[in-house]
């Protein structure tokens, strides 16, 4: 059975706080809100808590987890040594949505860094996710509270779907603030590279230390392995038109329909009187895109369609680490430039 506890975001009930740091004592999982998406919670010195994040979400064994804090001493218990230029990022963006990958110290549970000789910490920057840790006084591994392959969760109902009867315990604070995961930045090396863009852009971090580089997809896959799997994707068969008029997305889904049917989410209006056509409209701003996009592929892949359409956004700021978790749910992609 998997409890669900709500509680109020801005000052989180502290016997639901208290219980659910006793789970993670215990050994135990707690999904919780952060800003960008639900965390699935385990204490990180503890190899096998460890573990049953991996059994819950069916996570492959290669694919490390970040670490939470909520403070600098307990990144000092989990990193071995902090390079400046981290030390100034930390200053700025946390507690926030990026997240260092530094050298680990050697007793945090194994199965944390997949292997590696780094771990990934961020500081998040809910007060639910920071009591929460506070309170277990132990740092937490969490990935993203999602069955591994399916779209991250931002509310409590979409961990439920996914992981109910599988964890111990879920906080639900409502819907999270930014709706797609931190930037991933590793600072072991000089400059730095960003492994997964977020919504820490990489000019936000070049404006604070300088240099950052974006990791190509080779280099990606060898030193981020979360990155090689398939991520993000609703079960029905997901194609991104990166950008196209509204004439021609409508095309594309009146194509679709002659042999399928179609679920459509974009910022232009495109109507099609079909019984097998459903369409979601979506503000075309990145920060409307992040907030709504993972709910969005929930919602149109309840109603079971066969092929889901989805437009693109512009590349530019934040926009960025949106069309990278796009590319990355989809089976086909159109318009690359
Ligand atoms: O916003 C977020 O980051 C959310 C919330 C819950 O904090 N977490 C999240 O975790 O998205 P997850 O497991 O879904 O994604 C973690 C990413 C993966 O791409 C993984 O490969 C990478 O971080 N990662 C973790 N540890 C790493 C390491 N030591 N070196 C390189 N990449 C690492
Ligand atoms: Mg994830």
């Amino acid at each position: 059975m998997t409890q669900v506890l709500e509680l109020d975001p801005e000052r989180p009930q502290q016997e639901a706080i208290q219980l659910a740091a006793a789970v993670i004592r215990n050994g135990g999982l707690v999904a919780f809100p952060t800003e960008t998406v639900y965390g699935l919670g385990a204490d990180a010195m503890n190899e096998d808590a460890v573990r049953k994040i991996f059994e819950a979400k069916g996570r492959p064994a290669d694919n490390p987890c970040i670490v939470h804090v909520d403070s600098r001493d307990m990144l000092d218990r989990v990193a071995r040594g902090v390079p400046a230029k981290a030390g100034l990022l930390i200053q700025k963006f946390w507690p926030g949505p990026l997240t260092l990958v530094l050298d680990r110290r050697p007793d945090i549970a194994p199965s944390v860094s997949a292997g590696l000789s780094t771990v990934a910490v961020r500081m998040p920057g809910s007060r639910i996710a920071l009591e929460l840790i506070g309170a277990a006084r132990t740092p937490i591994a969490a990935p993203s509270a999602n069955a591994s392959g399916r779209p991250s969760p931002t509310t409590a109902e979409h961990v439920l779907e996914d992981l109910g009867g599988r964890i111990d315990l879920i906080l639900d604070g409502g819907a999270t603030n930014i709706g797609i995961e931190s930037t991933v930045l590793d600072v072991t090396t000089d400059p730095p590279m960003i492994l997964r863009p977020g919504w820490i852009t990489q000019e936000m971090l070049s404006e604070a230390i300088g240099p950052i580089e974006r990791a190509a997809s080779d280099e990606e896959l060898r030193r981020s392995p979360g990155t090689r799997h398939r991520h993000y994707s609703p079960r029905a068969r997901l194609i991104l038109i990166e950008h196209g008029s509204a004439e021609f997305l409508e095309r594309v889904c009146r194509q679709h329909l002659k042999t399928a049917s179609v679920g459509f989410a974009g910022h232009s209006d495109v109507e099609i009187d079909d019984p097998r056509f459903y369409a979601i409209r979506l503000g075309s701003s990145a920060k409307d895109y992040a907030n709504s996009i993972y709910a969005t592929l929930r919602r149109l892949d309840a109603r079971r369609p066969d092929v889901i359409i989805v437009e693109g956004i512009s590349e530019a700021g934040e926009g960025a680490a949106v069309m990278d978790r796009l590319r990355r749910a989809a089976s086909e992609v159109f318009g690359r430039g």
